[in-house]
């Protein structure tokens, strides 16, 4: 499939779309306590994308069972909300979830830490954010995606960290997944060179330990080899004249990391 360069009228309704969805993370973010199970995250979730005029575009899909995926610790993606997984103090909390809103999808992940978590863990969640805007001052027309990987990949290995090599960003638009594929680690191939108009779902795994994982029996919890503790940090983007927008960040947001310098 062709990458699909998006109409000015298209973006404003990524960028609807995008907004809806980091109002859903914000909200999210609030109810997440102590005691709760990952389910309880996945049916606040799913309700709030609904209370915004969006559906959930993660439920059903390939026949994955919910809207939020809710991956726990040493689960990198995909891991599935469960009635008997209750949230610990110490525990950090990946929530990756999305929406359709106008016939457009948005897509976006958070890392949160529960309680008191150790420095490690906030280290990690740390750099993982970072690693996305290191990427992303790579993301412009004439670059290409490796340019974008290459940010991500220095970012997170100068921390000690390292980045999952079975997974990947992607475009998207229309649907969920378009192409292209988009590693977060350097690749011999320097890959689609960027054009205004692309819109964009990068999504940097960062592990604390090796890059390897495996895949549980239900197919879908993505987890460290190792066991280590993994975080996950997506936005979706959309290529400009001179760089990128952020689709997934409310302004407010964009605000403080500009004061970081970090946007
Ligand atoms: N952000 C995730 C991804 O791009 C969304 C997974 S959707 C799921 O892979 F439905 F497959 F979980
Ligand atoms: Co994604």
């Amino acid at each position: 499939m062709a990458i699909s360069i998006k109409t000015e009228h298209e973006i404003e309704l990524m960028r609807q779309s995008g907004q809806l969805l980091a109002k859903v993370h914000r909200e999210l973010a609030k109810e997440l306590k102590e005691g709760m199970t990952t389910k309880d995250i996945d049916r606040i979730g799913e309700e709030l994308i609904r209370s915004y005029g969006g559906i959930p575009n993660f439920l059903n899909y390939n026949g994955y069972p919910a809207s939020i995926c809710v991956s726990v610790n040493d689960e990198v993606v995909h891991g599935i909300p469960s009635e008997k997984r209750f949230l610990q103090n110490g525990d950090i909390v990946s929530l990756d979830a999305g929406l359709i809103y106008k016939g457009y999808h948005s897509d976006a992940a958070r890392t949160h830490g529960i309680g008191e978590i150790s420095d490690t863990a906030k280290n990690l969640i740390d750099v993982t954010r970072q690693s996305f805007f290191e990427g992303i001052k790579n993301a412009k027309p004439g670059n290409h995606l490796v340019d974008i990987a290459r940010g991500i990949q220095t970012c997170a290995e100068k921390a000690g960290f390292s980045v999952v090599r079975d997974l990947c960003g992607h475009g998207i638009g229309k649907s969920l997944h378009e192409d292209p594929e988009i590693p977060n680690f350097v690749t011999r191939r320097r890959g689609t060179r960027l054009q205004k108009g692309m819109t964009l779902a990068i999504e940097p795994m960062i592990n604390e330990g090796s890059y390897d994982v495996w895949w549980l029996e239900d197919d879908w919890t993505v987890v460290t080899i190792d066991g280590k503790l993994a975080a996950h940090y997506e936005n979706t983007i959309v290529i400009t004249e001179n760089g990128c927008e952020i689709l997934t960040l409310l302004p407010e947001e964009q605000k403080e990391l500009a004061q970081i310098g970090w946007l």
